[in-house]
């Protein structure tokens, strides 16, 4: 099947874009919706007890501009316990993907981009459970920002206009209506009120697992100091971003927050060849330094913790085709990864202000992190001391091995990856010691053949992370196991027509997120995968045609029961579309 003649600009990254074409030029009838596929929050479907608009605004010649503010202050008169925020974006033109990322009190809340929506009226929702930010949700006065740098001209036309709201959730039944989420509905025959009753225990019980995983009671931003975003821009693999901070006295847990995204030269740092294939080659692109990226973390120079983040495509990636209507996983919400640092607190519980750096290994401009700390205080006036119990640098093996004639070549590399670290800390709660260990496992191989027109990257990311709080007898308080895979395929093929300028990229891609959570009370798992194939026939950096076709699998099992969805996307539009909240143990 082909597309209508589109005519859709192919930037270096990829960008889809299009001027109109006759068969565009007009409007579509009804607006075209983009959707990430996901499970919609299960508390959204209660009736908030209060709703609060914060922000609307359309963004158009925004970039190097400040960010866009506004002042935020808690409902008054709200009694809630779960908060959700609600992003309502609608674009008027065509566009290219862009970056966002909307930040309360300098802390960031969500890392978002856009799709690469053409002529025509389309929009997006994106909802997030935000009650991890609950103490500083509780605060009054506070500077919300969002920042979307977009540029329109004769070509990209398109304004992002959003629409920010915040929702909250009491756990009060009264408040809340019975529209329960199907995935939450009891089994039993039971009246409206027992089912609220259900839902609101199973939120209580099982959201936050255990007490020690209740929201923070205080958020320190590690973030730039705004203007065009609070983001810190990483420009290479020795660019460290620092921030000083004194953390309060009282402090029994920590743990930081990293929001984090690629652009321009890393945009696809999984496929980056190594310098001496661009150089011997005489190639002209920028995109080198081999596909392995580290984002680390580092108090007194110290590193205490680092991700390999998940490749999230934007939606100008590899082939613009395959992200219409559906976008790529986390390209609406990007995920934020957590590192706890409790173990640490021995090194930083002393009233001094301590240096707190952000860097990515590698890394080829540009990067946008950033990071949120979360503290967790003791309020009932003892003193709280700490120490370090085990604190070995992490051991690393990273095996590069490289082989290319003229543009064929292979690389490989491979990195293991070990860490423990384990600390003590005497408060209220007792004397707690945490230890937290990690085992990592990367592995990234590029293959060009055909003379560098045929390319395979395939990547797998496998992270065992072990959080164990015991008390002074040895009892475990709480112990969870998180184990991650992020497995990665794409193979495309450049053939060249017989025209000057014209060639056709074919592709196909395999990318996964999954994600199994064990602790003694509750186990959970994800497993979101998208596979794409296709073709695009361009002219001098423009689309003519193309076809694509994505499906998506997404399944999730967890304290709120079930959730499993199938979507087959084709040619810019969803065929088929097929959700359950069945447990496989219960087919
Ligand atoms: C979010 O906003 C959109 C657009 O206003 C609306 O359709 C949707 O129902 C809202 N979601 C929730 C959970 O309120
Ligand atoms: C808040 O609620 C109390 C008790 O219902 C009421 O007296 C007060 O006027 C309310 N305040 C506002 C600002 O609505
Ligand atoms: C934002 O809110 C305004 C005013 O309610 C509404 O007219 C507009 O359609 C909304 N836009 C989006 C993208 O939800
Ligand atoms: C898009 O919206 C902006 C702001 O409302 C407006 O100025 C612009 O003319 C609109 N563009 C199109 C193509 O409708
Ligand atoms: C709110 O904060 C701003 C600065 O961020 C300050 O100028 C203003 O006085 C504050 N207002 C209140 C009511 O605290
Ligand atoms: C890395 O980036 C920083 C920040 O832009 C710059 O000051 C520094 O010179 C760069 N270092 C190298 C080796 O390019
Ligand atoms: C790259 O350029 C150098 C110098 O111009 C030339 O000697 C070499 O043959 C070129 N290599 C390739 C693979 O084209
Ligand atoms: C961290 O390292 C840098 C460079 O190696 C050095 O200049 C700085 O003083 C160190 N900072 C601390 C807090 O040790
Ligand atoms: C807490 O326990 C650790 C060993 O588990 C011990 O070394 C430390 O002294 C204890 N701290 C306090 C304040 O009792
Ligand atoms: C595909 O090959 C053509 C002709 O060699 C080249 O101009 C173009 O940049 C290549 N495209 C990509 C995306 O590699
Ligand atoms: C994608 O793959 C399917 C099955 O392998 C194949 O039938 C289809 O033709 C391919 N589509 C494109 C556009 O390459
Ligand atoms: C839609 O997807 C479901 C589940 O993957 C499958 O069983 C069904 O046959 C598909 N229907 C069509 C029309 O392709």
């Amino acid at each position: 099947m082909h597309l209508p003649r589109l005519l859709i600009i192919v930037s270096l990254t990829l960008t889809l874009s299009s001027a109109t074409s006759p068969a565009h030029r007009r409007r579509r009838p009804t607006p075209k919706q983009y959707v990430e596929i996901k499970r919609p929050l299960p508390f959204t479907s209660l009736t908030p007890s209060c709703t609060l608009p914060v922000l609307s605004h359309d963004f158009g010649n925004t970039i190097g501009l400040p960010s866009t503010y506004t002042h935020y202050n808690p409902p008054i008169n709200c009694t809630w316990s779960r908060a959700a925020i609600n992003l309502s974006v609608a674009a008027n033109g065509t566009q290219k993907n862009r970056i966002a990322a909307v930040w309360l009190g300098a802390v960031e809340i969500l890392r978002t981009s856009t799709p690469e929506p053409s002529t025509g009226d389309s929009f997006w929702i994106i909802e997030k459970d935000v009650t991890k930010y609950s103490s500083l949700l509780r605060q009054p006065n506070l500077t919300l920002a969002i920042t979307l740098p977009n540029t329109v001209n004769g070509i990209f036309t398109g304004f992002y206009q959003l629409n920010l709201t915040f929702l909250y959730y009491s756990n009060d039944t009264s408040t809340n209506a019975v529209s329960l989420p199907l995935s939450l509905l009891p089994k039993t025959d039971e009246s409206t009120m027992e089912k609220s009753e259900e839902i609101i225990r199973i939120l209580d019980e099982n959201y936050s697992p255990n007490a020690y995983d209740s929201p923070a009671d205080l958020i320190i931003p590690i973030s730039a100091i705004g203007g065009e975003g609070f983001w810190f821009i990483i420009e290479n693999g020795s660019d460290v971003k620092q921030k000083e901070l004194q953390i309060p006295l009282n402090t029994y847990r920590a743990v930081i927050e990293l929001y984090i995204s690629f652009h321009a030269n890393d945009e696809f740092w999984y496929s980056n060849p190594p310098d001496s294939y661009i150089e011997q080659n005489n190639l002209t692109t920028g995109r080198g330094n081999g596909a392995y990226r580290e984002v680390w973390v580092k108090i007194d120079n110290s590193t205490v913790g680092s991700v390999i983040p998940f490749p999230v495509i934007f939606g100008g990636g590899i082939n613009p085709l395959y992200w219409n209507p559906v976008v790529s996983i986390g390209a609406f919400d990007l995920p934020s990864y957590d590192i706890e640092l409790t173990p640490f607190l021995g090194m930083i519980l002393d009233g001094k202000v301590h240096f707190f750096g952000l860097g990515v290994t590698d890394a080829l401009s540009f990067w946008l992190v950033d990071a949120n700390l979360h503290l967790w205080l003791d309020d009932n006036g003892v003193v709280v001391k700490a120490g370090t119990v085990v604190s070995t640098a992490p051991s690393v093996s990273i095996k590069r091995k490289s082989k290319f004639n003229k543009l064929n070549g292979k690389f490989k590399i491979k990195v293991k990856r070990k860490s423990e670290f384990s600390g003590w800390v005497s408060s209220s709660l007792g004397n707690l010691t945490t230890s937290v260990s990690e085992k990592w496992k990367f592995k990234n191989e590029i293959q060009y053949k055909k003379k560098g027109t045929y390319k395979d990257v395939e990547q797998k990311v496998t992270v065992k992370t072990e959080v164990e709080v015991e008390s002074c007898d040895g009892s475990d308080v709480y112990s969870t196991t998180v184990r991650r895979k992020y497995p990665l395929e794409i193979k495309t093929s450049n053939v060249t027509g017989s025209e000057v300028g014209k060639y056709s990229i074919l592709s196909d891609l395999e990318t996964s997120m999954e994600e199994k959570r064990s602790s003694d009370s509750f186990t959970s798992s994800l497993v979101n995968t998208q596979k794409a194939n296709g073709t695009m026939h361009v002219d001098y950096r423009v689309v003519l045609s193309g076809a694509a076709n994505t499906s998506q699998s997404y399944s999730v099992s967890d304290e709120f029961g079930c959730y499993s969805r199938q979507v087959s996307a084709a040619d810019g539009y969803i065929s088929n579309d097929t959700r359950s909240v069945l447990c496989a143990s219960s087919l």
